[in-house]
């Protein structure tokens, strides 16, 4: 990475780098995600409408790290949308089991990146296909990424891909300049007694989450790839626009760091 990337990535906690992953590529992984629903069969189904399913969604989540697993839109579970295409994502594994995104999240180029934001030994540990589709696809609240993904010291790192045009209009990323510098607030863990826990760390408060500075919209056009430092604080709003907004994200921890053991990703 140049200086000037450098300074950026050390000053903002992300990156946004245009033209990164060429159309053809783009169009080869919308596909394969578009191929890979119209294969799912459901065995999990309205997971957000009752609290003993919502615990085998808990279950189905949890049990997703290794697998090709496929996440309902909220509004599309509760049947208020008869789309086509009613998911919210497919996680955790495809960049390990699947034919055409294993090789692509595989590639050195990734790793050399990676390498080069002060990963010594970077290990991909997970990816998830993104469809925020039109009018359905949901927000996602304000977060940091080693909330997720802990190691100590921390050293998640995520890769985000647009592979369809990302904007204000069908909720694009926000995130929060220099917020990376700050503390980890929380950290999403496997509670002993089964599920999950979400501890809080420190109680600093983000400015008023909004989009409005200080936060900044992460437009990003269809083969722009983004950096997101696993510190950095952002958020999605929903998608209500008749455009989808597909995105494919790999996350990488680095291995000469410890890897958390409750983690809700075993390793
Ligand atoms: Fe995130």
């Amino acid at each position: 990475m140049d200086a000037e990337l450098e300074r950026r990535w050390e000053r903002d906690g992300f990156l946004v780098v245009p033209d990164f992953v060429d159309a053809a590529t783009c169009a080869t992984l919308k596909d394969q995600a578009n191929a890979l629903v119209a294969a799912h069969a459901p065995t999990t189904v309205s997971v957000f409408s009752t609290n003993e399913q919502t615990r085998t969604s808990d279950d189905y989540f949890l049990e997703s790290g290794d697998k090709i697993s496929f996440f309902y839109e909220e509004e599309a579970a509760s049947g208020k949308a008869g789309a086509a295409n009613p998911f919210n994502k497919i996680g955790h594994a495809l960049h390990t089991l699947d034919p055409v995104f294993a090789p692509f999240s595989q590639r050195s180029a990734h790793l050399e990146l990676v390498r080069s934001l002060g990963l010594a030994r970077p290990a991909l540990v997970q990816s998830m296909y993104i469809f925020k589709n039109a009018f359905i696809g949901g927000d996602v609240s304000c977060h940091q990424d080693a909330t997720f993904l802990h190691t100590t010291p921390l050293s998640v790192v995520g890769l985000w891909f647009a592979l369809e045009d990302a904007t204000i209009e069908n909720g694009c990323m926000w995130a929060l300049p220099g917020g990376h510098r700050g503390p980890l607030r929380k950290r999403f863990a496997r509670a002993p007694a089964g599920g999950t826990v979400m501890h809080i760390l420190d109680e600093t408060p983000y400015p008023p989450v909004a989009t409005a500075a200080p936060w900044v919209p992460l437009e990003a056009k269809a083969g722009t790839m983004v950096l997101l430092h696993g510190l950095l604080p952002h958020f999605s709003c929903a998608n209500r626009s008749a455009r989808s907004r597909h995105a494919y994200a790999l996350h990488y921890v680095d291995d000469a760091a410890e890897w958390t053991r409750d983690n809700w990703l075993r390793r």
